[in-house]
C-alpha cells in the first residue's frame, strides 16, 4: 500500500470525494471540456503515472465537476508497448482506490473484429480477452487491495452495464456490446490475427485498458468500459491498413457521442 501518492494528489488538486475516475483513450479527450472548475495535476510531478510518449495521449490527471459531480479524469494512459512495467498501471489504479474511487471508466479506441460493428460505433465492453501476454498483478500480492488469485467473472459491472444501456436509450445513442480482446502492439494485427480473435469470440481489439481493468477487478473497483470503434480490423470488409492517424480522426467524430453518453451517466451515477 503507498497511501502516499494518493495523498499527494488529494493535496495537489484539492480533491474531496469523487465516486468517479475516468480514464479517456486516444482521440478521446473532448470530455475534458465538460468539466468545469478544472485542476491539473500533471504526470510529470507523480512518478506513479509514467509519462505516455504516444501522440494524442498526454498525461495528466483532471479533476473537476461534471453536472455537479465531482470527477477525476486520467488524460493519457500510458501503454505496455512503450515498454511501461504492468506494476506501474498497478500502482496508478491502487493510487485511485486509495483515493476512495468507486468506479472506474474507462475508454478506448478500437478495431472492429465484428462485421455488424462499423467504425464510428460506441461498443459497451462487457467481458475481454487477454492476448497481451502481461499482467499487472505479477509480483507479490498486496493484500490490502485485493486476493492472491483474484476472480475476473464480473471484471465489467453488469449493474452499470446495465444502467448506461439504459441511459444511451433515453438519450437516443446508438451502443452495442461485446468483447474487447488486448493485444500487446505496438503494430496492427495481421489479417489472419484479426480472423483468429474473431473465432476466439473477439469484438473488437485494442492495445490498452485489460491490465487497468485487471487491477480495478483485484481492488473491487467497480467498472464501465466503453470502446469507440475506430475502423475494421485488418483485412475485415477489405479495409484499407489501419493508421494511428485513421485511429485520431475517428475517435474524435465519435466522441461527440461518447461525451453526451458520459455526461448523462455522471450526472445519474456518478
Ligand atoms: N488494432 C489494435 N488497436 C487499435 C485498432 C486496431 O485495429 N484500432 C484502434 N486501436
Amino acid at each position: 500500500m503507498n497511501n502516499g501518492v494518493a495523498a499527494f494528489i488529494k493535496d495537489y488538486l484539492g480533491v474531496k470525494s469523487p465516486k468517479t475516475a475516468i480514464i479517456l483513450g486516444s482521440g478521446l479527450k473532448d470530455f475534458i471540456d465538460n468539466i468545469e472548475d478544472k485542476k491539473v495535476l500533471k504526470y510529470k510531478s507523480l512518478p506513479e503515472f509514467p509519462e505516455s510518449t504516444v501522440e494524442g495521449h498526454n498525461g495528466e490527471l483532471i479533476y473537476g465537476m461534471v453536472e455537479g459531480k465531482e470527477v477525476l479524469c486520467i488524460n493519457g494512459r500510458v501503454h505496455l508497448y512503450e515498454g511501461n512495467n504492468p506494476r506501474k498501471i498497478a500502482e496508478a489504479i491502487y493510487s485511485l482506490k486509495d483515493l476512495g474511487i468507486e468506479q472506474l471508466i474507462v475508454t478506448n479506441a478500437a478495431g472492429s473484429l465484428n462485421e455488424k460493428i462499423a467504425p464510428g460505433s460506441l461498443m459497451l465492453i462487457n467481458d475481454h480477452i487477454n492476448f497481451s501476454g502481461r499482467n499487472p498483478l505479477v509480483g507479490p500480492n498486496d493484500a490490502h487491495y485485493g486476493p492472491r488469485f483474484s476472480p475476473m467473472n464480473n471484471a465489467y459491472t453488469p449493474e452499470l452495464l446495465e444502467k448506461i444501456k439504459k441511459i444511451a436509450k433515453q438519450e437516443k445513442i446508438d451502443v452495442c456490446e461485446g468483447v474487447y480482446l488486448m493485444v500487446l502492439g505496438p503494430n496492427f494485427e495481421t489479417p489472419a490475427e484479426v480472423r483468429m480473435f474473431a473465432k476466439f469470440g473477439a469484438d473488437a481489439v485494442g492495445m490498452s485498458t485489460v491490465p487497468e481493468v485487471i487491477v480495478a477487478a483485484h481492488c473491487s473497483l467497480k467498472v464501465l468500459g466503453i470502446s469507440v470503434i475506430t475502423n475494421y480490423g485488418a483485412g475485415l470488409m477489405s479495409s484499407l491498413p489501419p493508421s494511428h492517424e485513421e485511429t485520431l480522426e475517428m475517435a474524435n467524430k465519435a466522441s461527440a457521442n461518447l461525451c453526451h453518453l458520459l455526461t448523462e451517466f455522471i450526472k445519474k451515477e456518478g
